[in-house]
């Protein structure tokens, strides 16, 4: 059985849903400058050169701005995030949405450059600041908790330029962004989430097979390093504003598996949970770094900048709450891998006893299961699952109805493998379903791959009226919070 107030709900981010990204003084962001892509294509930056040539970067982590080049807005190049769904002036009719399905909590994000457009300012812009206020008390008319990520893959784009998380002096930018944050919200924001996926810093690295080098590990270790303390010090802050908040860590969740039995595969598939999982859920979860932290920083002769201060900041800004996403498992292998397949910041061997989405992500509900085992026996911290669902194409009938048996069967499944864990005694305290209403994707930009329960009406191209249309699934959610999981 769920807990009696189990947290029901679904979640978003600023930068794929909100839209309005140049007005009431919001600043831009990278992912302004991000173009549509596919499963074939990637999305790219584009950019203007030193000549004001135009062109477009990849996005990749690694990839730097040419000398004296700049991101750049082109005419006829479609930007997904500038529209979104448009959910900065239509939240009051999504939210509307959300409480008839009886969501109990809903998880948003908000966009840093609303806040502070540079990222430097003193003062916090006020339109931003009452913007989320608004939005906040919106959800508190229904009785839904507001679960608040203060960073999910963005920041301002002035501190990017500046090398961002390169730079020790970003984490004193944030910090006055996260203090701004609790204080204003105070009240109104109970629960937080620090960095999206924190863990993908890393993690993207290794995704793209040996492209990674000695210099990008050293950039990708101490850009994290500089995130967790960051961190830490929102979870001070937030406690010291008010002994309330609850505060979470947030990790991409992808439980490995070993290709098969021999030894190495096995132990590479414990040094692949080290680095990808433990690594951060450790310092986030226990204060420190753990001990295998060595062998990855020599693997890639990496040297970090870390201060005594630093150290103690880790240790006495734990969170509260360990929360991740779920969307697939990964195999690990020192052998050839002839089919390689990759999805969510993973990419391995395919495991023939999955299916794959039409994004080649694998299906794996049992994979949920294991992964809430594993991390509820390393931290016994509750637990928040931030994001699970399917992406998938949904058609409109000859009715306008949207009949998405496969997402129904697929939260189904997950949903039932999240009870077995509970009944196994596995601290969990909520679930945020991905996408609750149809937003851009983040790794292709397309609005086709949908997980929403609600449709939005909007192709990949940008067109369509915006108009919001309950899926069939819209239905089978708000049957299943009703009664508490139980239907399945
Ligand atoms: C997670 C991100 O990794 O995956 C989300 O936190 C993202 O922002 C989600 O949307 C699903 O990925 P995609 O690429 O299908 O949108």
């Amino acid at each position: 059985m769920f807990k009696h107030n189990f947290l029901w709900g679904g979640a978003i981010a600023a930068n794929q849903s909100e839209g309005a990204w140049n007005i009431d003084g919001r600043g831009p962001i990278l992912l302004d400058y991000r173009t549509a892509g596919s499963k074939e294509s990637p999305r790219m930056l584009t950019i203007v050169d030193k000549d004001g040539n135009p062109g477009m970067i990849s996005t990749r982590r690694g990839t730097v701005l040419p000398e004296g080049a700049q991101y750049a807005i082109l005419d006829d190049v479609y930007y997904p995030s500038h529209e979104g769904i448009d959910f900065y002036h239509r939240y009051k009719e999504d939210i509307k949405l959300f409480a008839e399905m009886g969501f109990k909590i809903f998880r948003m994000s908000i966009c840093w450059s609303r806040i502070f457009p540079t990222g430097i300012e003193n003062e916090p812009n006020k339109e931003g600041i009452e913007y989320y206020k608004n939005v906040f008390k919106e959800l508190h008319k229904y009785n839904i908790e507001p679960l608040v990520t203060l960073v999910h893959s963005e920041m301002p784009v002035y501190l990017e330029e500046r090398g961002g998380w390169e730079n020790r002096s970003t984490i004193k930018y944030f910090d006055h962004y996260a203090k701004t944050c609790f204080t204003e919200y105070k009240g109104l924001v109970k629960y937080w989430v620090t960095f999206n996926e924190i863990n993908n810093e890393v993690g993207m690295l290794e995704m793209f097979g040996n492209t990674a080098n000695h210099e990008t590990y050293q950039m990708a270790y101490q850009r994290l390093h500089y995130q967790l303390v960051a961190s830490s010090h929102a979870v001070k802050m937030g406690h010291e504003t008010d002994s309330k908040n609850i505060i979470g860590g947030m990790i991409c969740g992808i439980p490995h598996y070993p290709g098969s039995n021999d030894p190495d595969d096995i132990l590479l598939c414990r040094h692949t949970w080290e680095k990808a999982i433990f690594y951060c859920g450790d310092v986030l979860c226990k204060g420190e770094y753990p001990v295998f932290s060595n062998r990855l920083w020599n693997e890639h002769d990496v040297n970090l900048d870390i201060t005594n201060q630093d150290l103690d900041d880790l240790r006495e800004g734990t969170i509260d709450l360990y929360t991740f996403s779920y969307y697939m498992s990964n195999v690990v292998t020192t052998h050839e891998v002839k089919d390689v397949v990759s999805g969510n910041f993973a990419a391995g061997a395919r495991n023939h006893f999955l299916k794959y989405s039409e994004w080649g992500w694998a299906y794996d509900p049992k994979g949920l299961r294991y992964y809430l085992e594993v991390i509820n026996d390393r931290y016994h911290k509750p637990i928040m699952i931030t994001e699970n669902g399917l992406g998938a194409v949904d058609e409109l009938d000859d009715d306008d109805a949207i009949n998405d048996e496969y997402r129904i069967e697929y939260l189904s499944d997950h949903i039932s493998e999240m009870h077995c864990a509970v009944e196994n005694g596995v601290n969990l305290i909520g679930y945020t379903a991905w996408g609750c209403i149809d937003i851009v994707s983040m790794s292709t930009g397309q609005m086709s791959k949908r997980y929403g329960f609600i449709y939005v009406d909007k192709n990949d191209q940008g067109e369509g009226t915006l108009k919001r249309i309950k899926k069939k699934s819209f239905y089978w959610y708000k049957k299943l919070i009703e009664t508490n999981g139980e239907i399945l």
